[in-house]
Order: structure tokens, then C-alpha cells, then sequence
């Protein structure tokens, strides 16, 4: 396995292959948990060579958010990717990615006006940005995405659709631990009472399709069900519940490819959770 720093290296590397060579690219930002292996082995199976990125993004944080906690164990997560077959670690320092000053960016519109993209002014956009640059150095046939983040794959598929990327998006299912609760490197922070507190998330999805499998189709009634559940959970104030079609509108009734969606605080953590309705949810609830 190669682990570069800079584009040059990337390139000269990847430059060796036989043209024949189908290239699977994992972008992360690093602290690797199960959730990113799954998109790992899903890249390995399916190509002759697999590069995962590891680049902590300050284009898609906000001022207040958590870009200097960001967690990091590049030790680790370079062994978890050699334990995985991973064939490259592209591991850039800011200022190889983003230069001294950056004036172009890709951005979108529509897809991100609702639930994080209005949660996070601007984290689409350096999510874009960033995922482009990726493409561009990689040049992947294949890139894998988590369903963990649907807002981000949604817009993804889109930005490549309508920019004629040559790669194909694959979808990966959100992975969660047993408990439920989606993995996430964020849980990191959480501490133990906050950890337990963090299971309102999955309960809250556990209950709306408890109750969509009953017959409830109002996305009001759901919501509803959904917020008192999780303020149940003292430290626990909700950013969002929502119900979207997959163009990111929100619906009034709810049917099977309806996404439900929520990005909660648990203490200084904001986490995310989603569903979409026709999937097998199991978990304790
Ligand atoms: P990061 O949060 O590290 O996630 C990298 C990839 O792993 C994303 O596609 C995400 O959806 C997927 N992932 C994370 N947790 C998952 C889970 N529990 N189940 C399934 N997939 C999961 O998402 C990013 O980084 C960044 O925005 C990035 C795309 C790298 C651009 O900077």
C-alpha cells in the first residue's frame, strides 16, 4: 500500500497502472470507523485498485464548527485501510489542496437549500469543491458514498450528472452499531451519559416506522412522534426532523421512498440520522 501527501506522488503512482486498471475512490476525512470499511470493501470488491482519501475539509465547516477537534488517527486508519486491501492512502495537508487562496468552487442549487445546507451555510459548497478536486486527482472509474450523509450522495450524484464526471456513484447503506445508533466519527466526542442520550436519534426512527407500518402517513403526526422522543433525552435539542422527497422537499404525506431525516445536538455534538421509509429498520427501540 502507498501512502502520498501531495498531488505529484498521487499522480506519478496512479500514471503506472495499466489504462485497464478499474480505480474505486473512498473520499473520508479520516478517524475510520466500520461505517467508512463498509465503503472500503464495497470499493475493493469492485475494482482492481482502491485509493481512499484522508482530508479533514476546512472548505465544508463553518466558523463555529468543530474543524480543529476534528478527530485524527492517521496511524490507525492507515493500518485499518492495509488491513482492508486498500491499494492507496491520499493523505494532503491544506495547503497542498487548497493552495494559498482558492477562487473557484463548485456549488449547487436547489438540493441544498433544505436540512444541513440550511443547517450549514456553505458546507455543500466545500463539500463540492472538495470531492471535484478529489475526482480530478484520482480520476476514478468509482466513487463510494455513504447513505449515512443522503443529502451529500444526493448532491454528489447530481453535481456529477449534471457536470458530465466520468465516475460512477455507488451508494453504500448506513452502517450503525448494535445499539443503533449510526456510526459516526463524530461519536468520538460524546461522553458516556451523552453516548447512552445519542440513542433517542434511532429510537425516534424506530418509532415513525413502528407507527408508517401501522398506517400513519402524515409527515406532521410523524414529526411529532419523532421530537417527543428524542426530548426525552435531557441534552438533547433538535436541529431538524424532517420528511424529504429525494429532489430535498419536504412532503406533507409520507410514502415509501420517503426520506426521514434529523440532525440533532446531543451536548455539543450534532449528530445525524436517517431513514428512508421502504428500508428494513431494525433496532432496539
Ligand atoms: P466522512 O464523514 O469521513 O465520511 C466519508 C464517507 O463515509 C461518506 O461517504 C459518508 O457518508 C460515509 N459514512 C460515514 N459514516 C457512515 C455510516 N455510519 N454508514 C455508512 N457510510 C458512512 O463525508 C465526508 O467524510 C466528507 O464530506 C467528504 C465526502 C470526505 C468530503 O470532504
Amino acid at each position: 500500500m502507498d501512502v502520498t501527501h501531495n498531488i505529484q506522488d498521487t499522480r506519478r503512482i496512479l500514471k503506472n497502472l495499466s489504462p485497464e486498471t478499474q480505480i474505486g475512490l473512498v473520499p473520508t476525512m479520516g478517524a475510520l470507523h466500520e461505517g467508512h470499511a463498509a465503503l472500503i470493501r464495497q470499493s475493493v470488491a469492485d475494482n482492481d485498485y482502491t485509493a481512499i482519501s484522508i482530508f479533514v475539509n476546512p472548505l465544508q465547516f463553518g466558523e463555529h464548527e468543530d474543524l480543529d477537534q476534528y478527530p485524527k488517527t492517521l496511524n490507525a486508519d492507515v493500518k485499518m485501510a492495509d488491513d482492508l486491501s486498500v491499494d492507496l492512502v491520499f493523505n494532503p495537508n491544506a495547503r497542498e489542496i487548497l493552495g494559498e487562496r482558492m477562487l473557484a468552487f463548485v456549488d449547487i442549487d436547489e438540493l441544498q437549500d433544505n436540512l444541513c445546507g440550511a443547517s450549514r451555510p456553505g458546507h455543500f459548497r466545500g463539500v463540492c469543491t472538495i470531492v471535484s478536486k478529489l475526482f480530478h486527482i484520482i480520476q476514478p472509474h468509482q466513487a463510494y458514498f455513504g447513505e449515512k450523509d443522503i443529502q451529500q450522495l444526493i448532491i454528489i450524484q447530481r453535481m456529477v450528472q449534471d457536470l458530465n464526471f466520468p465516475v460512477r456513484i455507488v451508494p453504500c447503506p448506513l452502517v450503525r452499531e448494535p445499539d443503533g445508533l449510526a456510526k459516526s466519527s463524530r461519536n468520538r466526542y460524546l461522553s458516556p451519559d451523552e453516548r447512552k442520550q445519542a440513542l433517542v436519534l434511532s429510537r425516534a426512527i424506530g418509532k415513525v416506522v413502528q407507527l408508517y407500518r401501522s398506517g400513519e402517513r402524515s409527515a406532521a403526526v410523524l414529526v411529532q412522534e419523532a421530537e417527543n422522543r428524542i426530548k426525552t433525552a435531557p441534552d438533547a435539542v433538535i436541529d431538524y426532523v424532517q420528511f424529504v422527497n429525494g429532489s430535498m422537499q419536504d412532503v406533507e404525506y409520507v410514502r415509501d421512498d420517503t426520506i426521514l431525516a434529523l440532525a440533532v445536538f446531543v451536548g455539543e455534538t450534532r449528530l445525524i440520522d436517517n431513514h428512508i421509509m421502504h428500508r428494513k429498520f431494525s433496532c432496539d427501540t
